[in-house]
């Protein structure tokens, strides 16, 4: 049957993908450096204020020195606070691997230049409302504590996925 052609496709696709590093869940690994998670925030992250005109793009990605890093970069419009919350029990939902979705909808902008267009000369920019946004959760050390934060975008969702989902974290 069609759901059980799925589920092998599933099965397939959750042990033997090798883009993904196989984890049994989101932080359940031992905490890494905040590196990524900083990382994420400079790369993602964008004021929840947002000013959609390409001249204040080129600016914002010039000052922090994202031009040319990726033909296509996507900024979450919110606070790290709503945005760290997709990584627990309330803010988000377990979807597979060490990958959550949020619960709320946000507003993203996807920037799209060349990459190595270090100047940000041609770039184009376009939002996205009311979509879901997926990151990859993992236990980062910060100062003395242990949290599980964000430290990769995966993907946006116009729609939740069709199966009922648990909690990001326990
Ligand atoms: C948006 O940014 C541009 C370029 O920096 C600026 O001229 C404009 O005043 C800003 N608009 C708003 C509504 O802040
Ligand atoms: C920007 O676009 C122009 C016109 O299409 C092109 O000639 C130029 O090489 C591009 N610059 C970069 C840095 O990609």
């Amino acid at each position: 049957s069609l759901m059980k052609l799925l589920l092998l496709v599933g099965l397939f696709l959750s042990c033997c993908s090798s883009t993904e590093q196989h984890a049994a869940g989101p932080c359940t690994n031992d905490a890494t450096q905040k590196n990524d998670y900083t990382n994420f925030q400079l790369r993602h992250l964008a004021p929840a204020e947002r000013n959609d005109s390409v001249a204040w793009w080129r600016d914002y990605m010039k000052n922090n020195e994202l031009c040319g890093r990726i033909d296509q970069q996507t900024f979450i419009h919110s606070t790290i606070d709503v945005v760290n919350k997709i990584c627990s029990r309330d803010g988000g939902y377990l979807w597979k691997n060490n990958l959550c979705i949020s619960k709320a909808k946000f507003t993203v902008t996807v920037v799209t230049s060349p990459k190595h267009d270090n100047e940000c000369m041609n770039i184009t920019v376009e939002q996205r409302d009311f979509i879901y946004v997926a990151v990859k959760c993992e236990n980062v050390k910060l100062n003395k504590d242990v949290k599980c934060v964000p430290v990769h975008f995966h993907e946006m969702l116009k729609k939740l996925p069709n199966t009922k989902m648990n909690g990001c974290v326990k």
